[in-house]
């Protein structure tokens, strides 16, 4: 269980980091709604792999820090960067359900008892970037139609997750 919440913080940093390089992308293109979005995403990637380090840390137990690949840094347009980013959270959400899995293997309650936050966040996570990739195919090449949605996602800000399990513990910052 102890390597799955160790690999889980390499995951969620690696998301935060292939996130950034979306923004970067984004910006970098002239989307900078889009770009804003991404870097709430990414910081929130950042939380969540603090949680990890924050429930590894409470339960008395080693942190472990892998290394970290570089994510890409070009993608073909807006829509194939956010077709991207789902199935980076499908893949996230395969890891949470693989983990809860074990926990109840092994019959660690507390750990499954924090991942169920996990599990709710993911339904969302996947929700939030499933809409994106739906309007982004509905306007297809009309570029007046992608600014329009550039614009909407310009609107995310940041929340602190105060929900969130195991945060802000073990001396978190509270932002
Ligand atoms: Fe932390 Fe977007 O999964």
């Amino acid at each position: 269980m102890l390597k799955e919440l160790n690999q889980q913080i390499q995951e969620e940093t690696y998301s935060s980091y292939i996130y950034l390089a979306m923004a970067a992308w984004l910006e970098e293109n002239g989307y900078k709604g889009m770009a804003t979005w991404m870097r709430v995403q990414a910081r929130e990637e950042k939380i969540h792999a603090d949680i990890f380090y924050n429930f590894i840390m409470e339960r008395g137990e080693h942190v472990k820090l892998e290394a970290i690949d570089a994510p890409p840094d070009s993608w073909e347009s807006p829509l194939e960067l956010f077709k991207a980013a789902l199935a980076h959270e499908e893949h996230i959400t395969g890891r949470i359900n693989h983990m809860v899995g074990v926990a109840l293997d092994v019959k660690d309650h507390a750990t499954y008892q924090m991942l169920q936050w996990f599990v709710e966040e993911q339904v969302e996570e996947e929700a939030n970037v499933g809409e994106a990739v739906q309007q982004l195919t509905i306007v297809g090449k009309d570029g007046r139609g992608v600014l329009m949605i550039d614009r909407e996602m310009s609107a995310r800000v940041y929340a602190v997750p105060t929900s969130a399990p195991w945060y802000p513990k073990s001396g978190q910052p509270a932002a």
